[in-house]
C-alpha cells in the first residue's frame, strides 16, 4: 500500500520522539512491503522562529496532500510566561485541528500488565482498565469568542457548541461504543452550563436510536473522581474540548506515565496522530523522554488511517515486549533506564525480528 506521510516533529522533545516512531514505521513498511514516503513540515515555536507562523500554509498543504500526519509536540517555555505574546506555538496546533476539520480526538486509556506498580493508584483499582476518551476537538471554549474589555481588565472566553457539532461527535462515540462493550458515558456540566444542557438534550434524543448501547450521563467533577476511583467502569467516554483535555491528562496516571498515551485526531481531512503529552522542554535534547506514546500513535495511524491491523499489532506487541523486558526510559524504569534512542532502536529491532 502507498503510505504518504507528513511528519511534524514540532518543539521540545518532539523531534526525538518522532525519530523513534519513524524507526518503527520504516521497519513496518519494509516488513509488510508498503511503499512509504514522507516529508517533514514546520510547526510550533520552531516554525515561529523560522517563518513567523506556528502552522504555515506550506505545512497545511503538506498535511492536506498526505494520507496521514504524525505529530510530535509543540510548546516552548519562552511563551508560557509571557501572556502578552501575540503569536504562540499552541495556536499552530489549534489552527491545524481546525483547518483539517479534526473534530474528534480519540485517546485510549489502557494499562500495561508489567507497569501496574508504576501507577500511583493501587493495582486492584486499575488492573484491566480499558476505556476510550473521545474529546471534541474543534469547538467549545478553545474556539469560542474571546477577548478583553474594560481597558483589558476583564477577560472572557466563550464556550459555544452547535447542535451539529454535538451530533457528529456523539454519532462517532456511539459507533465506537457499538464496537466495544456498548456503554457510553456522556460527560458534561449540565447542572451549571447552558452548552452542557444542549449536549445532554442532544444525547438524550440520540440515545433512543442506539437501544443496544447503555448511555450514562455524568457531571465532569464526578467523572474526574470516578476515572481514578473506578476506571474499569468506563468503556467509551465522550466530552467537550476542555473537559477532555483535562480528564485525559488525569487518566494518564492510571497507565503510570504521561509518556505512554497515544491519540488519533480524526474528522474531515487528513487524520493526525500525536502523543497526548506536551513538548517536555526540560528534557529536550537529553535523549531521556519516553518515545512510547508517539510509537503507539504510529500504531493508531496504521489502524485508523490505513486500516492495517496487523501492522498496528506488530508495533503494540513490540512496545509491550519492551516493557516486559525492561527496555524502557527513566520515567517507567525499575532498574536500569534506557535512553530514548535505545528504547526506539529496541522496539524497531523487535518488530524486524518477530
Ligand atoms: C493536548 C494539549 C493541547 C490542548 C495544547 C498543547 C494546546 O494539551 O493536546 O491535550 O490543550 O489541546
Ligand atoms: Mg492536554
Amino acid at each position: 500500500m502507498k503510505l504518504k506521510l507528513a511528519i511534524l516533529p514540532g518543539d521540545g522533545i518532539g523531534p526525538e520522539i518522532i525519530e523513534q516512531a519513524m524507526k518503527a514505521v520504516t521497519v513496518i513498511a519494509e516488513k509488510f512491503n508498503h511503499d512509504l514516503s514522507y516529508e517533514y513540515g514546520l510547526t510550533g515555536a520552531t516554525a515561529i522562529d523560522q517563518v513567523g507562523d506556528p502552522y504555515p500554509d506550506s505545512t497545511h498543504s503538506l498535511c492536506m496532500n498526505s494520507d496521514a500526519v504524525l505529530f510530535g509536540a509543540i510548546g516552548d517555555p519562552k511563551f508560557d510566561n509571557n501572556p502578552k505574546a501575540t503569536v504562540r506555538p499552541e495556536q499552530g496546533l489549534l489552527a491545524m485541528r481546525k483547518k483539517l476539520g479534526l473534530y474528534a480526538n480519540i485517546r485510549p486509556v489502557t494499562t500495561f500488565q508489567s507497569l501496574l506498580h508504576k501507577s500511583p493508584l493501587r493495582r486492584e483499582l486499575i488492573e484491566g482498565a480499558d476505556f476510550l476518551c473521545i474529546r471534541e476537538l474543534t469547538g467549545g471554549i478553545y474556539f469560542g469568542e474571546k477577548g478583553r474589555k474594560d481597558n483589558g481588565n476583564t477577560a472572557y472566553d466563550t464556550n459555544t457548541y452547535t447542535r451539529e457539532e454535538i451530533v457528529r461527535i456523539l454519532k462517532l462515540a456511539y459507533e465506537f461504543a457499538g464496537k466495544r462493550r456498548k456503554k457510553l458515558t456522556v460527560v458534561d456540566k449540565a447542572n451549571v452550563l447552558e452548552s452542557s444542557r444542549l449536549w445532554r438534550e442532544v444525547a438524550q434524543e440520540m440515545a433512543v436510536n442506539y437501544p443496544d448501547i447503555k448511555t450514562e450521563y455524568m457531571f465532569v467533577d464526578n467523572a474526574a473522581m470516578q476515572i481514578i476511583q473506578w476506571p474499569r467502569n468506563f468503556d467509551v467516554m465522550v466530552t467537550e474540548n476542555m473537559f477532555g483535555d483535562i480528564l485525559t491528562d488525569e487518566a494518564s496516571v492510571i497507565t503510570g506515565s504521561l509518556g505512554l498515551l497515544p491519540s488519533a485526531s480524526i474528522g474531515i481531512h487528513t487524520s493526525v496522530f500525536e502523543p497526548i503529552h506536551g513538548s517536555y522542554p526540560q528534557a529536550a535534547g537529553k535523549d531521556i523522554a519516553n518515545p512510547v506514546a508517539t510509537i503507539l500513535s504510529a500504531a493508531m495511524m496504521f489502524e485508523y488511517a490505513f486500516n492495517l491491523q496487523e501492522e498496528a499489532k506488530a508495533i503494540r506487541d513490540a512496545v509491550t515486549a519492551s516493557m516486559e523486558q525492561g527496555f524502557v526510559t527513566e520515567d517507567i524504569a525499575d532498574g536500569q533506564a534506557y535512553k530514548t534512542s535505545e528504547a526506539g532502536n529496541w522496539i524497531a529491532d523487535y518488530i524486524e525480528k518477530h
